[in-house]
């Protein structure tokens, strides 16, 4: 009896599963068609500032490779200067603007110390400096490459105990009353911001519930938090702006900076002593709706997930959740 109603269940679900997939997918490829930017013209000032990071990174990248080819870029370089151009006017003259004027001027710089200052650096070099005209960009210094030495690099973690660090972290799904100073949480999503994510684009956000009423409603509509659901006060929402993605191939890049991101968030306040468990935002496109409404999202912004939030109580439970060994997830392909 108990097998036919498991079974029974199961075709249910997969019915249900295969009427929502189709429409899951159409919900994700509408958005994403209307609010990346698919490979056309920027349409706002974040799609500027994607952009612009991007092409700047493309440009440093190149910068910091042995085997830079001294006038390669042209076309990246023509990109960047169009966006200042068309961006400048409309939005002013922001960091992203800086540090592409700031990676610019390394181009430039790094041609007349390898002796290559032909014309077509010369020309770039009056652009940069009309450019820079007016505003003091003689101490900026993000954009661009720095070197650092192997002392330098590995002298910073040389104290850090991998193990120690790394597998003392454990979802906490009890969390003490005690109040969380907003700092800490500021801290743990700042240091975060030092997730790679591609080409430096740092499509994310971090959104910090504190309102008792907010967080109840959210977790209504997570509908999956049995037990503990009455210990979470506070809550982080984590999410990704689709306006950051260009093409085709970017579709699913959101979801990729921002689970990374989100790592980041949970091991940063490992770090800083405080509690978290990650909340699932594997949802359907009703649920989707709901929380985007909640939390007065923007339209381009999809959420990756929540991330529940607090001190650690005197004691707590913890699940001892079994790891698959290291040659399940780890293979050398010769
Ligand atoms: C994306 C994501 C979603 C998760 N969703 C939930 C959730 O909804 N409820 C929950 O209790 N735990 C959730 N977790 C926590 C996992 O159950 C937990 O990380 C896993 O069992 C390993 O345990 P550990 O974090 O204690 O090492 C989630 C974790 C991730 C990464």
């Amino acid at each position: 009896m108990n097998v036919i109603i498991i079974r029974l269940k199961r075709n249910i679900n997969k019915v249900r599963n295969l009427f929502f997939l189709p429409l899951s997918y159409l919900y994700d490829f509408s958005r994403y068609i209307k609010y990346s930017i698919m490979g056309g013209h920027p349409r706002n000032k974040t799609q500027y500032h994607a952009l612009m990071n991007r092409d700047c990174h493309k440009l440093e990248k190149s910068l910091s490779v042995d085997e830079f080819k001294p006038f390669s870029g042209k076309d990246t370089i023509s990109k960047i200067l169009t966006n200042i151009k068309l961006f400048s006017p409309r939005y002013g003259f922001d960091v992203p603007v800086k540090n592409a004027i700031h990676t610019l001027r390394e181009y430039v710089e790094f041609h007349k110390k390898i002796g290559r200052y032909n014309l077509h650096i010369e020309n770039l070099d009056k652009k940069v400096s009309a450019l820079e005209k007016g505003h003091n960009l003689s101490d900026w210094r993000t954009g661009g490459v720095i070197e650092k030495s192997k002392e330098q690099l590995a002298s910073v973690t040389r104290w850090i105990d991998p193990e120690r660090f790394f597998l003392s972290r454990y979802s906490i799904r009890n969390f003490s009353p005690e109040t969380i100073d907003p700092d800490l949480i500021k801290r743990a999503v700042w240091l975060s911001t030092k997730t790679p994510s591609v080409c430096n684009r740092q499509g994310w956000k971090a959104y910090y519930v504190i309102d008792e009423k907010l967080i109840k409603s959210i977790l209504a509509v997570h509908g999956g938090i049995r037990g503990f659901d009455h210990t979470i006060s506070k809550i982080l929402v984590i999410a990704g702006d689709i306006n950051h993605f260009s093409g085709s191939n970017e579709r699913n890049q959101v979801f990729i900076d921002g689970g990374m991101f989100s790592m980041s968030v949970v091991y940063s306040l490992h770090a800083l002593g405080i509690g978290s468990c990650c909340l699932n935002w594997s949802v359907d496109f009703t649920k989707d709706i709901k929380l985007r409404k909640i939390l007065k999202l923007n339209k381009s912004e999809s959420v990756i997930m929540i991330v529940a939030v607090g001190h650690y109580p005197d004691k707590v439970k913890i699940c001892q959740s079994h790891r698959k060994s290291i040659d399940e997830v780890f293979e050398i392909i010769k």
